[in-house]
């Protein structure tokens, strides 16, 4: 594998957080990383430890997120990683690499930095930065799986990944299913001796499902499989799947980890080094990396996460509240709300409820292509997770690609991503668009 074994120059060893309990389950499920590891790490690669003890004075996620992976630059004390928006390196002689550096495809500074600041905030060993989230999945599904595996995939789940499954990976031989990951007897049944993966999202999208995340991780594991949990909506300030017991976490890093609709990126986090490494090994060998300058933005986004997920939490359980009492809205999906299946399970997992909201109309398709068009503060487009409120209907827009099978979605649902502007404004926009 070209990526070099001593890390560059900017990397940091991905520390786990949450609470005690998240804590001891990590190290349970996963053996993750412990004091003795990050010093055998130390011992082979003094230049780390020497940088650790800049940033290792804290397990706290907001704290985490603004210095794992962020070193102050060696070489001038720019406190914000560099772009590195180069191709190769200089070398010391043959096989001579600075800081395990050859060629920006295997390893950039840059990308590193994220990559370093992802697995800490996920609580993994090792993270891998893409150049988008499909291209993430991609290099996961061709790491995992092999012509004649099975793997259960949810009933509810962003329409590009199902396409991904429906139409690329099953002519390569590779079988799935489709099963309600919220029920675990469903799940259950969906195994079957060929199944390598079980695929959840949670929260799901666009219906807003919630699947248990521990409950899956033992079926998972039970059948011999591993779990992999798509935490793009709850991102991991809301929602930590690993120290749960998820093999491997996926991202959009496009949506709330970027947060300002200005990149495509996606993300893999491991909780096991080894996983990780041969996903590392695919992702050299197939090449839809992160470019340095979208590593950057990403990066930039990271930092504000928490406060950001805070105040996208808050402003749609305000906009919750309005949907819940309009007499043209015929059914709320939000985790947040008592009566939503899923409640019990969401309160449990997460954090706060996310920013994400879906909600039926009276009238069919037609009303709620009309909601759409007449949100004004609420800009109509794809996409979610950025700071600007978007409004968006599933059926013909982002899940176009599901239509027919039986992740299908219902014609007469609207989606939002509720933003971090000012709630008023958003709660009445919403009323006028509905009419
Ligand atoms: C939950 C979820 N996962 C994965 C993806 C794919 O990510 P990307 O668009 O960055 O390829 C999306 C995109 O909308 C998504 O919503």
């Amino acid at each position: 594998m070209a990526r070099a074994s001593a890390g560059g120059i900017l990397r940091r060893p991905a520390r786990r957080r949450g609470g005690p309990e998240q804590r001891a389950v990590a190290r349970a499920s996963s053996g993750g990383p412990t004091r003795r590891h990050r010093d055998e790490v130390f011992a082979r690669d003094p230049l780390r430890s020497v940088h650790m003890s800049d940033t290792h004075f804290s397990e706290h996620f907001e704290t985490l997120a603004i210095h794992a992976g962020n070193t102050a630059d060696p070489l001038t004390g720019a406190v914000v990683p560099p772009i590195y928006q180069v191709s190769t390196y200089k070398q010391d002689g043959v096989g001579g690499l600075r800081g395990g550096y050859e060629y920006s495809r295997s390893a950039n500074p840059t990308r590193t930095a994220l990559e370093e600041n992802l697995a800490a905030l996920e609580g993994g060993r090792r993270g891998l930065a893409f150049a988008s989230g499909l291209a993430a999945e991609d290099c996961l599904l061709r790491t995992l799986l092999a012509p004649g595996d099975h793997v259960v995939i949810p009933n509810d789940a962003y329409g590009g990944t199902f396409r991904l499954f429906a139409k690329v990976v099953s002519r390569w031989g590779v079988e799935w299913s489709v099963a309600d990951s919220s029920d675990p007897d469903a799940l259950r049944a969906a195994m079957t001796p060929k199944t390598k993966a079980v695929w959840v999202e949670t929260p799901s999208n666009p219906l807003l499902g919630i699947t248990d995340i521990a409950a899956a991780a033992q079926i998972a594991h039970d059948g011999g499989a591993r779990l992999v949990v798509d935490n793009t909506f709850a991102t991991p300030y809301l929602q930590q799947p690993l120290a749960l017991g998820a093999d491997v976490v996926v991202h959009s890093l496009t949506k709330y980890m970027g947060g300002h609709s200005d990149v495509v990126g996606g993300a893999l986090i491991t909780a096991d080094q080894e996983l990780g490494e041969e996903l590392a090994y695919h992702q050299n060998a197939m090449g839809a990396v992160a470019g340095p300058f979208d590593s950057w933005l990403v990066l930039r986004g990271t930092k504000t996460l928490a406060v950001r997920m805070d105040r996208h939490s808050e402003n749609a359980a305000k906009v919750v509240d309005m949907l819940s009492r309009h007499p043209k809205v015929t059914k709320v999906l939000y985790p947040g709300l008592a009566e939503h299946p899923g409640h019990e399970v969401a309160a449990k997992q997460m954090r706060a409820f996310g920013g994400m909201v879906s909600f039926q109309v009276a009238g069919g398709e037609e009303a709620a292509v009309a909601v759409c068009d007449r949100a004004k503060v609420f800009t109509l487009g794809e996409s979610l997770g950025g700071v600007e409120s978007l409004i968006e209907h599933p059926g013909r827009m982002t899940h176009a690609s599901a239509a027919g099978s039986a992740l299908e979605v219902p014609a007469d649902l609207v989606r939002l991503s509720v933003g971090i502007e000012n709630a008023e404004d958003l709660v009445e926009d919403l009323r006028q668009a509905l009419g």
